[in-house]
C-alpha cells in the first residue's frame, strides 16, 4: 500500500454567527464536525454529500484557504497548520483546486494562455512559458491556437480544461476537485471524468473528488467518504461501497441513482428520505441524521454512534450507524 499524502485529523470547521458585528458569537454554523481521512499517494478518495453537508468547506480548509476550529492537516507527514506565508505559498504547488464553476473560477478578461501561466509566474517559473503552456493546453486536449482565445469563446466542458490545465502548471502532487463536473453536460462529463483518470496515471496524481451524488465517482473513485451535515456517515472501498453499502444514509443516496436497465430500474425501489436537511447550526442531538433516518430507534436520539469498523473481515469499511443494514440490489453491478 502506499504511504499516506493526506491526513485529516478530527478536523473542525465552525463559522460564528454574531448577531452584532463586535459581539460574541451566539452561536457556530458546523460545517465540518469532526471529519479524519486518509489519502495515499496516487489514490482517489470520492467525497460526497448533499448540498450545505461541508464539502467545499473541508476543501478550502485541505488547500489553507480556511484555517479549521480545530485538527490537524498532514501533508507528507508533516503537519501544515502551523506553516508560515513562505511555507504555505510552497505548498501551493504540491495542493491545487479545481471549481465547481468553469464560468466564473476563469477571468472573463484574460486569455486562456495568460489564465495558464499565471501560477507559472506566482513562482517564477518564466523560462521557456510559451511552450510550457503549450505543453499544458495539449495535456488537456485543447489547441496551442486557444491560448488566444478567451474563456467566453470555449464550451463549458473546455473552460473546465483551462482550469485542469492551471491547476496542474505547478506540477501538483495533490487536486482538490470540488464537483468539477456538476455544471457540465452529462456526455462532457464523462469526457473531462476520462481526461482526469488519464491525466492522473500519466502524471501519477493524488485525488480529493468531491461530488453531489454517487454515480458521478462510481468509476473514479478508490475510496468514498459519505458526509451528512459535516460528518462522515460511511467510509470505504468503492467496491464495497457501491454493493455492500450498510449506513442508511448512503443506501437512501445509492438508491436515487438510475439504473441502465428499464427492467431493474422498474423493480427498484427508492428510499425516500423524510423532512429537511437540519441546519448545520442546530444538528440533532444522538445521531445527526435521526430526523430523516427510516430505521431510526428512540435509542439514536441520545447516542452518537462513532465511524467504526462494523464487518470483521473488511477493516477499510468504516460507518456510524447503531443499526447497519445492508441493502441489496440497490444498484446493479455494472
Ligand atoms: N464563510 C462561511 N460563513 C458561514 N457559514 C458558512 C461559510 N461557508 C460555508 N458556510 C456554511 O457551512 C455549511 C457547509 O457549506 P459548504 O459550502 O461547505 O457545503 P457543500 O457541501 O460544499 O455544499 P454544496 O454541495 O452546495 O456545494 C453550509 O451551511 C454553509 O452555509
Ligand atoms: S444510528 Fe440510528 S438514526 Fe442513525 S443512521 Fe443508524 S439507525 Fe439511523
Ligand atoms: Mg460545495
Amino acid at each position: 500500500m502506499s504511504e499516506p499524502l493526506l491526513e485529516l485529523k478530527d478536523i473542525k470547521m465552525y463559522f460564528p454567527i454574531k448577531e452584532k458585528v463586535f459581539k460574541k458569537p451566539v452561536n457556530h454554523v458546523k460545517a465540518v464536525n469532526g471529519v479524519s481521512l486518509t489519502v495515499r499517494q496516487g489514490e482517489t478518495l470520492g467525497i460526497v454529500g448533499e448540498s450545505g453537508c461541508g464539502k467545499s468547506t473541508l476543501a478550502r480548509t485541505i488547500v489553507g484557504l480556511l484555517e479549521p476550529s480545530s485538527g490537524d492537516i498532514l501533508f507528507e507527514g508533516k503537519s501544515i497548520l502551523g506553516y508560515n506565508k513562505k511555507q504555505m505559498h510552497e505548498l501551493r504547488r504540491d495542493i491545487q483546486m479545481v471549481y465547481q464553476d468553469p464560468y466564473t473560477s476563469l477571468n472573463p478578461r484574460m486569455k486562456a494562455g495568460e489564465i495558464i501561466a499565471a501560477p507559472l509566474k506566482a513562482f517564477k517559473m518564466t523560462s521557456n512559458l510559451n511552450e510550457r503552456v503549450y505543453e499544458l493546453l495539449d495535456l488537456v486536449g485543447l489547441k496551442r491556437e486557444d491560448a488566444e482565445k478567451f474563456p467566453h469563446q470555449f464550451s463549458g466542458g473546455q473552460r473546465q480544461r483551462i482550469g485542469i490545465a492551471r491547476a496542474l502548471a505547478l506540477n501538483p502532487k495533490l487536486l482538490i476537485l470540488d464537483e468539477p463536473v456538476s455544471a457540465l453536460d452529462v456526455s462532457v462529463q464523462a469526457q473531462v471524468i476520462n481526461l482526469l483518470e488519464d491525466l492522473q496515471e500519466e502524471l501519477g496524481l493524488t485525488y480529493v473528488f468531491i461530488a453531489h451524488d454517487l454515480s458521478v465517482i462510481k468509476h473514479i473513485a478508490d475510496k468514498v467518504a459519505v458526509m451528512y451535515l459535516g460528518k462522515v456517515m460511511e467510509l470505504s472501498d468503492s467496491d464495497t461501497l457501491y454493493h455492500h453499502s450498510k449506513h442508511p444514509y448512503t443506501n437512501a443516496l445509492l438508491s436515487a441513482i438510475p439504473l441502465p436497465d428499464p427492467e431493474k430500474e422498474r423493480q427498484r425501489q427508492r428510499i425516500m428520505l423524510k423532512g429537511e436537511l437540519p441546519s448545520p447550526a442546530n444538528p440533532p442531538t444522538g445521531c445527526i441524521f435521526h430526523t430523516r433516518c427510516p430505521i431510526a430507534q428512540e435509542s439514536c436520539k441520545q447516542h452518537i454512534p462513532v465511524l467504526e469498523e462494523k464487518d470483521g473481515s473488511n477493516p477499510n469499511h468504516q460507518v456510524a450507524c447503531f443499526y447497519p443494514q445492508e441493502t441489496e440490489a440497490i444498484v446493479s453491478s455494472n
